[in-house]
């Protein structure tokens, strides 16, 4: 018998205070570089969130973020939405193989709620890319865009146990403000005896 569950997924809601940041200095490795947002690369923004996503936890909790054409789906909506930031907009490219075989490892966007408030979107390094801190430069290049156009207060949700994030934005000076819990549907079998 198919039986459907709720499963609570912990989230921390983190926030980063730019009127008290000290930006730090980063030196993005040579065999990386990061490109600034414009439209012809909408496509690279999306396809590098599916590969970043689609076998991670975040997958489950936002299933969008688990298939190529909802991830390119969500990435027009999120160029469409009055908030969209470009300038906290990066594409992580790896060039170390030459400038024929460049390929795009990373992507971060952001979306301004207010005047002075942003919250940042989906940040997403793949799998044999993380580690040699694109995630780390993604965000300082993001944070410093949003910083530029005039917002002072940076948001973001992260699951509790997406260790390696949580680190990241921490060292980066963002600090958890809330816990939140999102409900997933999920679907299991079970059998006539545990059914009763
Ligand atoms: C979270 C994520 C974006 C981090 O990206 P990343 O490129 O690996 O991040 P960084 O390389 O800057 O930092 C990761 C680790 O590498 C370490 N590192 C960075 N540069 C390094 C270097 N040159 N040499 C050795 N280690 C290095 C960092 O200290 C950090 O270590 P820690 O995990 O022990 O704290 C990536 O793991 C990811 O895409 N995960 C799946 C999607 C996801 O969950 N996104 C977050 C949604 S909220």
């Amino acid at each position: 018998m198919r039986v459907l569950n709720l499963r609570y997924h912990k989230r921390f809601q983190m926030e980063l205070d730019l009127r008290r940041w000290r930006r730090q200095a980063l030196a993005l490795h040579p065999d990386y570089r990061l490109r600034p947002w414009s439209d012809d690369l909408l496509h690279e923004h999306a396809e590098v969130k599916y590969q970043s996503f689609h076998d991670e936890l975040d997958a489950v909790v936002f299933p969008c973020l688990g298939e190529p054409e909802s991830c390119l789906r969500l990435m027009h909506e999120i160029r469409e939405r009055d908030g969209f930031v470009p300038e906290a907009t990066w594409l992580a490219q790896y060039v170390g193989a030459g400038p024929r075989r460049v390929e795009s490892c990373g992507t971060i966007q952001a979306i301004r709620i207010n005047r002075t408030r942003a919250n940042i979107q989906n940040i997403g390094v793949t799998p044999i890319h993380r580690g040699r801190g694109v995630g780390a430069a993604l965000i300082l290049a993001a944070v410093t865009g949003l910083h530029q156009v005039g917002v002072t207060r940076v948001a973001l949700e992260v699951t509790a146990v997406n260790d390696s994030a949580v680190r990241l934005y921490q060292r980066i000076g963002f600090r958890s403000v809330k816990t939140v819990y999102k409900a997933i549907e999920e679907l299991s079998e079970r059998g006539p005896a545990a059914a009763h």
